[in-house]
């Protein structure tokens, strides 16, 4: 068995007196997806916060392939190779999206005070990361905001596959987007799965989880419902389990009763 690229056991982390998050357990595997599936407050965003290196677990451990870790920064998880997807994308929207591309690792050329941004070849660059993504943008020089949530989306999968991320972290990345766009999206995260990269996504939607998931991480207030591998799991299942299974069902039950 090959060694996961992260691999968390027993996690644990409190805010205070708050339990955010218990004994949680899960791996994420080259050329695989994980996708952490819960409710509000279920602790979705305090597990990837802690592997995305912004805030510590104090229970449990957390092994980065094979190695136990405690991330003291965003930086050292992306010098690692966890490259995360915020759902508010940290973009510029007036910059063009080549600019937004690179952000932080412009390409140069020249020596000292002659150094200047290489247009040309950030243009290209950008351009052929996002063709081999399947990403045709008519042009990287428009700005950033006029670009759909979906391709923004799109634009930032392709940048971490293209700075060499061995994980890709994304928090709720069809949450705000419609069904097309959402299907566009997922296209990309199969994408990025299929060139090796692990994956973790996060979702509210099963239905957006199981076509490209691998395992499920079912959280419900801080607390495991468990982990589970998809031939040990159907959709109908995850969708029952994530609508709160027989709490659901008391509700159609009420529902029901309220306009017959
Ligand atoms: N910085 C913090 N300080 C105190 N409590 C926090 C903090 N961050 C999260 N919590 C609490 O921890 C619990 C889990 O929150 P978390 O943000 O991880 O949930 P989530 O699954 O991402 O929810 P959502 O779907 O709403 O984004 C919640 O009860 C939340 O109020
Ligand atoms: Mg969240």
């Amino acid at each position: 068995m090959t060694t996961p690229l992260l691999e968390v056991t027993e996690v644990g982390k409190t805010y205070g007196s708050v339990i955010a998050l218990r004994e949680v357990s899960t791996v994420v595997n080259a050329g695989e997806v994980t996708c952490v599936l819960g409710d509000n407050g279920a602790g979705k965003s305090t597990l990837i916060k802690i592997l995305a290196g912004l805030h510590q677990h104090d229970e449990g451990e957390f092994r980065i392939e094979g190695e136990p870790v405690r991330l003291g920064s965003p930086r050292e998880a992306l010098d690692r190779g966890i490259a995360t997807v915020y759902q508010d994308l940290a973009v510029v929207p007036l910059m063009s999206v080549w600019r937004n591309f690179f952000l932080g690792s412009e390409p140069t050329k020249g020596f000292g005070p002659l150094r200047m941004l290489d247009r040309k070849q950030g243009r290209e660059v950008t351009r052929k990361a996002l063709a081999e993504m399947g990403i045709d943008l008519r042009d990287v020089e428009q700005p950033v905001g006029t670009l759909s949530g979906g391709e923004r989306q799109c634009v930032a999968i392709a940048r971490a596959v293209h700075f060499g991320a061995k994980v890709l972290i994304l928090d709720e990345p069809t949450a705000a987007l419609g069904v097309k766009q959402a299907g566009v999206v997922l296209k990309y995260v199969a994408q990025a799965r299929d060139r090796g990269l692990g994956v973790v996504l996060i979702t509210h939607n099963p239905h957006h989880a199981y076509p490209v998931g691998n395992r499920f991480l079912l959280l419900k207030r801080g607390r495991s419902l468990g982990c589970f591998e998809k031939a040990d799991i159907s959709l109908a299942e995850l969708t029952r389990q994530m609508a709160g299974g027989a709490e659901l069902e008391a509700l159609e039950h009420e529902l029901r009763g309220a306009v017959s």
